[in-house]
């Protein structure tokens, strides 16, 4: 549904990032990236398409969907009864689950391209907290960018998992896990 992105860009243009959804092209791979996972936690799941392809993908593995804008969260748990959705920052919900037991997969499409510096700067910092903790952990994250999403701190390696040619514009496929 473009026009509800077009209404959230209109409202918030830098953290929203898009103005098209994630085709489903896109949204399978993220979810192909996610499997083996005991849990996903999505970032940043505007009209909810990675949602959707996650709920398909990864059958019975717990899903938390995270959404700062109230009016897309909204729509999304009325999609989506059976997600957890959360109407939270992403650092909020990643700090808060740092202790969780298992293999936890964060699954995002933050526009850390656009994001206000100081909010890119401590969900990046969250984030890579939340990964040192195991080493299983990993963040799955798109860019158009033909670089990774973001510079990260020396313990951790990108992995660019791959390009999803057949979207507009094409999207590369990054994990960010902390070193072994
Ligand atoms: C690129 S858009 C949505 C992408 C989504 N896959 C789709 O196709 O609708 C990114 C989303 O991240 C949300 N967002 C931005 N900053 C956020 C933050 N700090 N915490 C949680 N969500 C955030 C925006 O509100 C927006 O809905």
């Amino acid at each position: 549904m473009p026009v509800e992105l077009l209404f959230a860009l209109l409202r918030n243009p830098a953290s929203t990032g898009a103005v098209m959804p994630s085709s489903r092209r896109l949204a399978n791979a993220m979810a192909s990236a996610a499997v083996g996972a005991d849990a996903v936690v999505e970032l940043g799941a505007g009209t909810g398409p990675v949602t959707e392809a996650l709920l398909r993908r990864l059958p019975g593995v717990p899903l938390i969907a995270v959404e700062l804008q109230a009016s897309l969260a909204r729509r999304l748990q009325a999609r989506f009864p059976t997600v957890d959705v959360r109407q939270a920052s992403a650092k909020q919900v990643v700090d808060g689950l740092i202790d969780r037991p298992g293999r936890l997969v964060l699954v995002s499409s933050l526009p850390f391209r656009s994001l206000p510096r100081e909010i890119g700067a401590e969900t990046v910092d969250s984030i890579c907290r939340f990964l040192a903790r195991d080493c299983e952990r990993k963040l799955v994250q798109f860019t158009y960018q033909p670089r990774a999403p973001f510079v990260a701190p020396r313990e951790f390696r990108w992995h660019r998992r791959a390009v999803v040619w057949r979207n507009t514009p094409p999207a590369g496929i990054w994990e960010l896990q902390v070193e072994r």
